[in-house]
């Protein structure tokens, strides 16, 4: 039987992408999806706030066990705001509030930053980072994906946003990917030493 890994989110965009890659990458993985309600915390970086998250559930989770928290970063004009508040921004003025800050400025360079909090059956924290680079489009096109995915031009595919991809386009080089292969590329380090070892 393989190892179960538990996915903390409530979001399913993020469970579909994440356990197909997952699944699809390391032999004997196989990923189950919990709601459970993570805490959140304001903290100035997407690693705090992961770090709090993944401790939230430890007594009502058994590990291995991870969760994901990303965040959209509009670099030049906005500092790298909204990043840690991507949400809230997102609920309240949404893409289209970033749309108006951004005007017609041709300053329209941003990224999205995925960070992946695991918690491994000893109970110790490790982080896995990925980034998509790009810029804001003037105007929001496409109906795919979620998020700011309407705004965002990958360098990976200068003519179109995020959300005119399909899910496997986007899914193949998005800033989530770039961390789930971080955590993959580890889980099958620990897999082939503890192979050679009991060898
Ligand atoms: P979360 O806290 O990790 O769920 O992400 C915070 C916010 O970032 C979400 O509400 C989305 O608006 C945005 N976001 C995260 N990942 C993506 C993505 O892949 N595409 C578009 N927006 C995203």
């Amino acid at each position: 039987m393989g190892t179960k890994i538990t996915f903390v989110t409530g979001n399913k965009h993020k469970f579909e992408e994440v356990s197909k890659l997952l699944e699809t990458s390391v032999e004997g993985y196989e990923v189950i999806q919990s709601t459970k309600e993570l805490s959140e915390l304001q903290a100035d970086s997407l690693e705090e706030v992961a770090k709090f998250k993944v401790n939230s559930v430890k007594t009502v989770i058994k590990p291995p066990y991870f969760i994901e928290d990303a965040g959209f970063f509009v670099d030049d004009v906005c500092k790298g705001f909204p990043g840690v508040y991507s949400s809230y921004v997102m609920k309240t003025i949404g893409y289209e509030g970033i749309l108006k800050i951004l005007g017609s400025t041709d300053q329209r360079k941003a990224h999205f930053e995925s960070v992946i909090a695991y918690i491994d059956e000893y109970y110790q924290i490790r982080f896995f980072k990925g980034i998509n680079e790009g810029a804001v489009e003037l105007e929001a096109r496409g109906k795919s994906g979620f998020g700011f995915d309407p705004i965002f031009i990958s360098k990976d595919t200068p003519d179109r946003t995020f959300a005119e991809l399909t899910m496997e386009e986007k899914n193949a080089i998005s800033h989530r990917r770039r961390a789930m292969m971080k955590l993959i590329e580890f889980l099958n380090s620990k897999k082939n030493k503890s192979q050679s070892r009991s060898n």
